[in-house]
Parts: structure tokens; sequence; C-alpha cells
């Protein structure tokens, strides 16, 4: 008879070490890619209020954080830049000396190892605030793969390992990868953000990247939160126009959408625990709500379970002292 007294399903979890042997996830460093914040000035770590623990850094502070990032096991990095003024073109996204391109070839010089992913994306860059090229108050979607595809090659000229489409144009990985290939640069994988939700938890970021839309909202190409067969759409999609990486937008009030696309799909699958899920845990945690580090390490746990090869996460670093490096 297969069932209670004979099956206990607690006989697996009496010793520590049988729990080990039947544990069917395991978060490792190794799954991180932690975001970073790069801004101009100098010996500048300005704290970002509504993510505590987290950083505007300046280029000359970037060394040294990157080696401790590193010695930490972390893989990769994901870069984020506040240029020094904003126009309608986002200019500063694709100048040769914009804030990421000066980041990406400083931690290429001196830490090699560092995988460095830039995002690719007008919002941080633009008066506006918009993911790409506003006209009549819409944002045009072939004119603003024009200028994603400049600020794509220009990361690429500066060094950088992977390249991260985030705007939500439809073609921009297809427009991407084109000039990427024509370029000399056939070998750089493309991680498209490709199902990104026009998701409230992005606030801490806009306040972190001063990127809030001036005028409207995002929800004229960021997914509605509803759809989840829109979003496989949206990975096929993207892999078809040549992504290598897929990825979920934001990771925890979507994890049905990761295990979907996990099923579905045969490429590596990112997730991104975004601004306002870390914020939420690091506002509890302030108030002895809950434990902090406990609850970030059963979120990422949960997100790798769900079906995510890799985690995008600021918690990364906190938690990477805690976890195995395999
Ligand atoms: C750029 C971009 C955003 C995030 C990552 N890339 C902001 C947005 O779309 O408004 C959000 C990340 C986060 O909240 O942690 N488009």
């Amino acid at each position: 008879m297969m069932r209670y007294p004979n099956v206990r399903l607690r006989r697996l979890r009496r010793l520590k070490g049988l729990q080990t042997l039947v544990r069917e996830t395991n978060l490792s460093v190794s799954d991180f890619i932690y975001p970073m914040f790069i801004t101009y000035g100098r010996n500048k770590r300005d704290n970002i209020e509504p993510m505590p623990g987290m950083y505007r850094l300046s280029l000359d502070l970037l060394v040294e954080e990157t080696e401790s990032i590193s010695k930490l096991g972390i893989p990769a990095v994901l870069l984020f830049g506040i240029p020094s003024s904003k126009d309608s073109m986002g200019t500063e996204a694709y100048s040769e000396k914009g804030i990421i391109q000066e980041a990406v070839k400083l931690i290429k010089k001196t830490n090699p190892d560092l995988i460095v992913i830039t995002d690719v994306c007008l919002c941080e860059y633009t008066n506006h605030g918009h993911c790409g090229l506003v006209e009549n108050e819409q944002v045009d979607n072939d004119r603003s793969l024009d200028l994603l595809d400049k600020v794509a090659l220009s990361h690429a000229h500066a060094g950088a390992d992977i390249i991260a489409p985030s705007s939500m144009m439809d073609g921009q990985v297809y427009a991407i990868r084109k000039s990427l290939d024509s370029n000399g640069f056939n070998q750089i994988p493309i991680m498209a953000y490709s199902a990104k939700y026009a998701s409230s938890f992005y606030g801490p970021f806009r306040v972190a990247a001063d990127s809030s839309p001036q005028l409207g909202d995002r929800k004229g190409y960021q997914m509605d939160p509803p759809n989840v067969t829109e979003a496989l759409r949206e990975i096929r999609a993207d892999i078809e126009e040549g992504a290598d990486i897929v990825m979920v937008k934001p990771a925890m009030a979507y994890m049905d959408v990761i295990a979907k696309a996990k099923m579905e799909f045969e490429l590596p699958l990112a997730a991104y625990n975004v601004s306002g899920e870390y914020a939420m845990v690091k506002a509890a945690s302030e108030n002895e709500w809950i434990n902090g580090e406990k609850v970030a390490m059963e979120i990422l746990t949960g997100i790798k379970r769900s079906g995510a090869d890799m985690v995008i996460s600021y918690h990364a670093k906190e938690l990477a002292a805690l976890l195995p490096q395999n």
C-alpha cells in the first residue's frame, strides 16, 4: 500500500545531510548577475534611497568595486549609466565617451574575466524618459531601432561581453544582431529582455536612474501584466531574431511566466529580480518584520526553482557570502 503508514515523507527530512541529498534546486553564486549604476564625478558612492545597500558609483571607485564582486564569485555585472545630461535623442547613450562606454573599457582593462553586460535602452538618456524616440507624443518603433543600434554598437566597441536590449521595441534584437554581425561582432551574445512587463515594481530603479517617463507611461511598449501567452510570443520572436539568452522581468510576480518559458524554449533563461522586489525586502527587513537575508534567499531560490538559469539581482552581493560557489 503506497500511502501512510508505509509512506512517510518526513523520513527524508530527518537529517540535514538527507535534505542535502534530495534537494532539487541549488542556488549558487554562479547563477548571479549583479546590476550596477555608474555616474560621473569623483569618489562618489551615492546612496539610492529606495534601494538600501545600492549606490550610484563613480568611475574611479569602479575598479575596487568590481574586484570585490569577482572575489565573491559573482560572474557577471549588468551596467546602467547616469549621463551628464539628457536630450530628446538620448545622445549620451551612444557617445563614444559615454559613461557606460568608459565603464566597460575600464572594467575590461582591469578585470577582464568579469562578464560585462550592458543594458541597451534610451530611457536613462532621454529628457522625455521614454525608451525610444518620441514623435508626436508616440514612441516611434522603427526610428528608435536606429538609435538602439548605435547604442549597442558603441557598447560592443567599448568591449561589452553581452548586449542586453531592454526597450521592448519590436525588431530590436534583429536590428542589433544584424549590425553587430556586419561590424565584426558576431561573437557577442544578445540577452534579450523579451518578456518585460509594464510594472510598478520598477519604481525604485527609476529613482536611481532618474528615468521616469515625463509624459504618459510605458504601456504602449512594455507588456500588460495579465498576459502570459503573449510573453511566449515575445520570447519566440526574440529567439527568431537571434537572441542567445532570453529574459522574464520582473521575476516574483511572474514565476508562472518563467516556468512556462523554461518548458517551451531551449535557450538559457534569465529572470530579473527588480528594484521594487528588492526594496520591499529591504524595507520589511529594516523594520525587523522579516529576516531579509533569509527571505531574499528564499525568493531567489524560488526564481531558480521556477526555471530561471540565471538571476539578475541587487541581492547578489549580500547573498554571495552565504552561498556555495560552483
Ligand atoms: C530600462 C530598464 C528599466 C529596468 C531595467 N532596464 C526601467 C524601466 O523599464 O522602466 C528596471 C530594473 C529594475 O526595476 O530593477 N528600460
